[in-house]
């Protein structure tokens, strides 16, 4: 027997009022260890963005929207230094993971509500507002798409979706969170996700502990399952939507597109509004995150190509619009052709 698995702490969470701090827990620990990393000041997010102890493209916007508050809440006795200053941090913040967009979305939302009330009440009312609003869009989500998940099925999904890459309850995991919550019964297949195992470590935890059967693949084997009939829906989030519906996601899931469209297998993309760029036309304007080499040499600290070997390390890569079977979001599904969808999700003059 193994021992059950102690409930997780929050992902992320403010604590107190306008002194407060902001708790992250540390993913680079887990499954295995949890640790919750008190920051309280803008140094320490940058530093747990840029290590993905948080990591998720609508949890980042959330922990940079505290980080700018941390940054700048020194400043509170000369307010006519708060916007200038509150534009450098958001900078150095918005540097540190370039392709989610919801990163540059949640900061720029903080500084539009400084230009409006120039203190430092507005920026924290409006950290706490993008949280707020990313529970709810993870419920959202969760309840649009829920019906697409088949009864007695395999769903396949890459990287990690769900509470660990939210505020809330997740994107494509939210989906299936809700799916199993309204009776219908399916098993997981959960790609590891090399080279920082977001699969193997959060994603499994995250639905083992739920009580949804899941079981983790090499991301090699993906291909293979779905050519072979074992995968009956691929879903995965998303971390920047063009206008036409070219998304960046984790690396590997283009792959999966394509496999799914080669063996007529629904492929859905889960995400907020927030994660689709109205100044993005289409995937060649999405900018790719390179990481360090080390990601990709090392395996818990141990090196796995011979020394003198270098690597290639896209933390991201884009799938085009057309194997796209639907994207589901907090304001419902959109369908094919996406162009007029997204519009028409943006609103008026985007
Ligand atoms: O590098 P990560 O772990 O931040 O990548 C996360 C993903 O690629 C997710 O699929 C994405 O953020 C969208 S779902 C929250």
């Amino acid at each position: 027997m193994t021992a059950p698995l102690p409930p997780l702490p929050p992902t992320l969470a403010w604590r107190g009022g306008l002194d407060g701090c902001l708790e992250l827990l540390d993913q680079t620990l887990l499954p295995h260890q949890q640790r919750v990393l008190v920051c309280r000041d803008v140094a320490a997010v940058a530093d747990a963005i840029t290590r993905l102890a948080v990591r998720g493209a609508p949890a980042i916007g959330v922990a940079a929207a505290f980080g700018l508050l941390l940054g700048v809440r020194n400043l509170a006795p000369v307010p006519q230094a708060l916007r200038e200053t509150a534009r450098e941090v958001a900078a150095r913040l918005a540097a540190t993971r370039p392709t989610a967009v919801n990163l540059a979305w949640a900061l720029d939302r903080c500084l539009a509500a400084l230009q409006r009330e120039n203190t430092l009440a507005a920026l924290f009312a409006e950290a706490q507002a993008i949280l707020a609003e990313d529970q709810t869009a993870c419920r959202r989500m969760g309840e649009h798409g829920a019906g697409l998940i088949p009864d007695g099925g395999t769903v396949l999904t890459h990287c990690n979706t769900g509470r660990l890459a939210t505020a809330g309850d997740g994107t494509a995991l939210a989906v299936l969170f809700a799916a199993w919550a309204m009776g219908r019964r399916f098993t997981v297949l959960a790609d590891e996700t090399r080279p920082l195992l977001q699969g193997a470590r959060l994603t499994a935890l995250e639905l083992h502990a739920a009580g949804i059967p899941v079981q983790v693949l090499c991301d090699g084997a993906a291909a293979g399952l779905i050519a072979r009939g074992r995968v009956h829906a691929v879903l995965v989030g998303a971390d920047r939507v063009a206008k036409n519906g070219d998304f960046a996601n984790k690396v590997g899931t283009y792959g999966l597109a394509l496999a799914c469209a080669a063996h007529r297998v629904p492929f859905y993309a889960v995400a907020p509004a927030s994660t689709f760029d109205p100044r993005v036309a289409d995937g060649r304007g999405i900018p790719i995150e390179e990481r360090s080499a080390d990601e990709v040499l090392q395996l818990g600290g141990q090196r796995l190509a011979a020394d003198g070997i270098g690597a290639c390390n896209p933390a991201f890569d884009v799938t085009p619009a057309q194997l796209v079977t639907a994207f589901v979001t907090d304001r419902g599904l959109l369908r094919p052709p996406f162009g007029p969808a997204i519009k028409a999700l943006l609103g008026p003059g985007r």
